[in-house]
């Protein structure tokens, strides 16, 4: 029994995890986006399947397979999409994991038709998406949860204001400034803020590497 709960640390335990990027439609054939390509999150859902758990994968617009047919993924396009989705599972987890770029604005309106080109100067009105991980924070009973930070400045101590805002267990910080590490890259250099202030820094190494780092940190506060 011990010994099979240390090869499957995960059994029995449900891991939902946000990826990709969004789309925001500006009309049929346009959208505002990002540069994520979801590989983190895949990873983590690979190995959180891998350590035994059932996995939701709520995944924004990626050329990327499911990993594993017994993970549920399901795709969304736009910020809304994934906060329903994301919402609608929530209270049935053991762990959730955002790793989505989630777009902060998506369009007022999006137009039914695409839009004509017509004065030199074009305007275009954006409102406010909802925190999807905010909202999980505020939400939460006894899920473990776990945030991303992508930041270019002040990225610890913008770091530790989301960690806290978010009322997150702990966030995952990579730094654009680093060599091989970010968005499009296979690799990933991280750093752990958790909440009693304690930062662990980790070498560059694969997305696989990482996400095997970040759920040992998850079962451990699961073990704890
Ligand atoms: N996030 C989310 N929903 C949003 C925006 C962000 O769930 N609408 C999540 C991301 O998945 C990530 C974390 O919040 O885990 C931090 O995202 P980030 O963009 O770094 O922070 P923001 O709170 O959006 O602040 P800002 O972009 O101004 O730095
Ligand atoms: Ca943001």
């Amino acid at each position: 029994e011990e010994h099979l709960s240390s090869n499957l640390p995960l059994r029995k335990k449900k891991v939902l995890i946000t990826a990709g990027p969004t789309y925001e439609a500006i009309d049929p054939v346009r959208f505002i986006g990002n540069h994520s390509s979801g590989k983190m999150g895949y990873e983590l859902a690979a190995a959180a399947h891998a350590a035994g758990a059932e996995v939701i994968l709520i995944s924004g617009p990626t050329h990327l397979q499911n990993p594993n047919e017994d993970i549920k993924l399901i795709r969304v396009q736009s910020a809304m999409e994934m906060f329903e989705a994301t919402t609608k599972y929530f209270s049935e987890v053991d762990v959730a994991i955002a790793s989505a770029a989630v777009s902060d604005y998506r369009p007022r309106i999006s137009a039914t038709q695409k839009i004509k080109k017509s004065s030199e100067i074009m305007e275009l009105e954006l409102v406010k998406n909802p925190d999807i991980l905010a909202t999980l924070g505020s939400a939460r009973k006894n899920q473990v949860l776990v945030g991303f930070a992508l930041e270019t400045e002040n990225e610890e101590e913008n770091a530790a204001g989301k960690l806290e805002r978010k009322n997150l267990d702990f966030i995952v910080l990579n730094s654009l400034n680093d060599q091989g590490a970010g968005f499009k890259s296979e690799t990933n250099k991280i750093k752990i803020l958790f909440r009693n202030g304690t930062l662990k820094a980790f070498d560059l190494k694969s997305k696989k590497e990482v996400a095997q780092d970040i759920l040992t940190e998850i079962i451990g506060l699961l073990n704890a």
